[in-house]
């Protein structure tokens, strides 16, 4: 009856090449919907008013606030004009009280606020000498939809990952901050407004020109890529002479019946904050797969006894198992799968389980994550269709594809099948040209580059 359940799922878990094609090619189809008119695509390729990247010429001082991941961080750089000078001077990092993540809009952007300003309390008395009169330049990654309306502001199109505040949707962020820090008397400037996967691809594209995409991998998922002007045909206002923008396409919330969706997968939507919506993030992302395998893990339980007399209380409850914990289990190398073993009485409440058993919750593991790494690398070969650079070049031509984010940082076996699963989708020849590359807390750097980039 278990290895029953097992393999069902594992059917209905299946990713072959083909069907990766296709779903590689129906992203690449929606992006062009998005790009196309508003409210075509359920991906909405939100225009970033990003520019211009980057350069590594940036001078100067600059902050960056970085909001939406695990952890909130504040931090500073200093530009010196090439990229060996680039300093990450200080930078502080902060767990959001839970309970802000679904209270009021002024509640949360005033505890930003006044983690900011203790930050920049802390700052010695020199660096407030070499402002002069100016005031310090903010960068400001907010890691969610933004409708933008230009690159320093923008109003919230919705929550997504386990943020919801009602009150805050269809505000304006950066008003809300501005408000909220000079309740503070802080006297700062936002000159930038980005999503992380904006600020991945600035933060990487400093030292690399070649970088062509950001990407995050870790509480959600998301993309970010560089477009030509004139393939963007809902871009009102174009000016004459802008030649790329920056989209922050949302891919989170891509859906396509080709999606091996289970019943697991349905009910964890029907009981999530924002039922119906961010399902292809919902397969992949590092706040959702620990969770895919509790309901399976449940279900086991409760329809073939398979941890025995054990209380099912913490199995019961939502969230509980985290993804970090089942990549501890995934990678269990011992005999006798002791970590496993150790894990399920930690975090589960479930002691003497035979190795049978253990065997049987590393092979969901695998299961779970094996589908959203090829999910995952299926978006990103659906990139490179779309930018043309999914087949052989012949002049030298590189893709640098950035990626953060913790699920991809530390979750290896989905890092190891992400990178694999891609190669095998490109192909030989074509994955010569393509490079994935882990870039490590780049987007609050971004945020500031970014903002260095437009105070030129
Ligand atoms: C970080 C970025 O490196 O990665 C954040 O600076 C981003 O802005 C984060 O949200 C995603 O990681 P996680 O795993 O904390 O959601
Ligand atoms: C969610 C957000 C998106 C963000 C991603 C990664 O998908 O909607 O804006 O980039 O998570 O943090």
């Amino acid at each position: 009856e278990a290895e029953q359940v097992v393999a069902d799922l594992r059917e209905k878990c299946a990713t072959p090449e083909s069907l990766l094609r296709d779903v590689a090619s129906a992203m690449a189809g929606e992006m062009s919907a998005g790009l196309e008119e508003e409210g075509r695509s359920k991906v909405k390729m939100l225009l970033s008013y990003v520019d211009k990247l980057p350069t590594g010429r940036e001078e100067g001082s600059f902050y960056g606030l970085d909001l939406g991941g695990t952890n909130f961080r504040v931090l500073k750089v200093q530009l010196g004009g090439t990229k060996k000078h680039l300093v990450h001077c200080e930078s502080r990092e902060v767990t959001i009280p839970p309970h802000l993540m679904s209270g009021t809009s002024s509640e949360l952007f005033g505890f930003i606020a006044s983690e900011l300003a203790k930050f920049v309390a802390d700052e010695e008395e020199e660096s407030t000498n070499l402002l002069n009169g100016k005031k310090r330049e903010l960068g400001f990654t907010f890691s969610f939809p933004v409708r933008q309306t230009s690159v320093a502001s923008g109003t919230l199109v919705k929550w997504t990952k386990a943020f919801s505040i009602d009150d805050a949707v269809g505000k304006d962020v950066v008003a809300e901050l501005q408000t909220a820090m000079e309740k503070q008397g802080l006297d700062m400037h936002v000159a930038a407004l980005i999503n992380d996967a904006v600020g991945t691809l600035a933060g990487a594209r400093y030292y690399d020109e070649d970088v062509v995409a950001g990407i995050i991998f870790g509480t959600g998922t998301n993309a970010a890529y560089v477009e030509k002007a004139n393939a963007i045909p809902k871009w009102e206002g174009k000016l004459p002479n802008s030649e790329d923008m920056v989209i922050n396409m949302e891919w989170g919330n891509f859906f396509s019946c080709l999606l091996p969706v289970t019943e697991f997968d349905q009910s964890l939507d029907k009981d999530s904050l924002n039922p119906g919506e961010q399902i292809y993030e919902k397969l992949i992302s590092g706040m959702y797969l620990g969770e895919i395998v509790r309901r399976v893990l449940l279900k086991l339980s409760l329809q073939s006894g398979i941890f025995g007399d054990n209380d099912h209380c913490k199995l019961n409850t939502q969230f509980h198992l985290r993804t970090p914990h089942i990549s501890t289990m995934h990678h269990d190398e011992t005999p006798d799968l002791k970590i496993v073993s150790e894990k399920l009485h930690e975090i589960l409440g479930i002691t003497d389980t035979s190795l049978e058993t253990r065997k049987m919750v590393i092979e969901i593991c695998d299961i779970v994550a094996r589908r959203a790494a090829r999910l995952a690398a299926a978006g990103v070969a659906g990139i490179l269709l779309k930018l043309g650079r999914n087949g052989s070049v012949d002049n030298n031509q590189r893709s640098v594809i950035a990626i953060d984010g913790g699920l991809f940082e530390h979750y290896t076996k989905f890092s190891e099948c992400l990178e694999s699963t891609l190669g095998e989708l490109l192909g030989q020849e074509a994955s010569k040209s393509v490079t994935v590359k882990h870039a490590n807390d780049g987007s609050g750097i971004g945020a500031a580059l970014i903002a260095a980039s437009q105070s030129r």
